[in-house]
């Protein structure tokens, strides 16, 4: 129930522009049917179970007195024995009554013991080594492995080996679905290979301490994630360290300064939830700045300029190129500007490696890098085109 509130709440925008709202108030409303029609079966019940479990003691006591005064009238009793009794029956009724609140507890106990139970024995928590890169500030080496994944049975990446250089930047590219997202998790370490390792220089990412691997990678996902903050705020996310000079440094980079600057409080300007009152591409290069402010080894870049334009990504690309002290990048790209900034690619096809070489290379000689790339410049020129349309007008 809180689930749908929530879900229509959350996609407003989807449903209104799809003009669903019927629908949704509909799936609501059947939802919110069904929370009520339970809740009154429990009235019924309730209703005839509280009466009889109170009445049942008096009842009880009743007995007891009709039972006790025939016996006295025989003298089988004595009026001591028969009051006591009767009294003992009186202090009996209140654990009585406390069984029964106890027994129309117990089911919402249970399943409320479940839920917790499901949270207490949950597994998967990733255990982190002691192993600590104590060279912070320098280009990390990344390096695939053999490594293999997959969800639940069905196989994501089979038999991956790549490396990135320090301070080299490495392209990803492959169709969608490929496992490119996949292999972004695996390079920052939020999901473990099923076989093969992750190295970070020469140490196994697995080795690793939870502080130092904070430390040393950063990953700029698909979907960039602003909280409700300020700018400030959403770059530093209360690091340590991170002073209002290094959050301007990364605002250059990530070429978010020019509007950071114009916004009515400048770092102080709170951007609302998810960050609403910025536009996609203002958010991605948000969420950049907030990776580059930690100054990482490794720079992991899921997608995530794909909604600024070109002349802008190309920039954002030349000056993370150029960063002192350098980064470590693996990018996954799709403009062809930003896959020839690369200086390696690395083309995967249903998580497998195809090709590795320059973009020039691949090229030449990978039939399938080919198409793909003329696709994406096909559909990045129709919406150069529809841009430069817009701005005639
Ligand atoms: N959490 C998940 N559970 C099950 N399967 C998943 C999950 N995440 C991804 N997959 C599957 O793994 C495969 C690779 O997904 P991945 O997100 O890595 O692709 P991608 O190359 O990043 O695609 P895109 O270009 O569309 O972003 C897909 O077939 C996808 O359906
Ligand atoms: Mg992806």
């Amino acid at each position: 129930m809180s689930a749908i509130a929530h879900e229509s709440f959350d996609g407003a925008l989807v449903v209104k522009t799809m003009g669903r709202e019927a629908e949704e108030t509909a799936r609501f409303a059947v939802r919110a049917g069904e929370l009520r029609d339970a809740l009154i079966s429990v009235g019924r019940l309730r209703g005839v179970f509280d009466p009889m479990l109170e009445t049942l003691p008096s009842l009880g006591t009743l007995a007891v007195l009709l039972v006790g005064a025939w016996r006295l009238r025989q003298g089988q009793v004595t009026v001591t024995e028969l009051v006591s009794v009767a009294f003992l029956f009186t202090v009996l009724a209140f654990p009585v009554r406390a069984i029964g609140w106890v027994l129309a507890e117990l089911p919402r106990s249970v399943a409320g013991w479940e839920r917790v139970r499901r949270v207490l024995t949950a597994e998967g928590e990733m255990p982190y080594g002691a192993g600590v890169r104590d060279a912070h500030g320098r280009p990390a080496t990344l390096r695939f492995d053999s490594v293999s994944f997959g969800y639940e049975d069905a196989a994501v990446l089979t038999d991956v080996s790549f490396t990135v250089p320090a301070g080299r930047t490495v392209a990803l590219v492959g169709p969608t679905g490929s496992g490119k997202s996949t292999i972004a998790s695996l390079a920052v370490r939020l999901v473990d290979p099923g076989s093969g390792t992750v190295f970070l220089d020469d140490t196994p990412s697995h080795e690793l301490s939870a502080a130092s691997l904070a430390e040393t990678i950063a990953l700029v996902p698909q979907v960039p994630f602003v909280f409700d903050d300020s700018v400030r705020a959403n770059v530093t996310l209360d690091r340590p360290g991170v002073a209002d000079e290094d959050v301007w440094a990364a605002l250059r980079m990530a070429q978010a300064d020019g509007f950071v600057a114009s916004l009515p409080e400048g770092l102080d300007t709170h951007v609302g939830e998810r960050g609403a009152t910025l536009s996609g591409g203002q958010r991605q290069r948000l969420t950049l700045s907030r990776a580059l402010a930690g100054r990482p080894g490794l720079l992991v870049l899921d997608d995530s300029t794909s909604a600024v334009d070109p002349r802008v990504e190309a920039a954002i690309l030349a000056s993370l190129r150029s960063a002192d002290p350098p980064v470590t990048i693996l990018v996954v790209a799709y403009r062809r500007a930003t896959i020839a900034l690369a200086d390696e690619v690395v083309y995967i096809e249903q998580g497998r490696v195809i090709a590795t070489g320059t973009h020039a290379e691949l090229l030449a000689t990978v039939p399938g890098y080919t198409d793909l790339v003329t696709a994406y410049e096909q559909a990045e020129a129709e919406r150069e085109r529809e841009r430069a349309f817009e701005e005639a007008l």
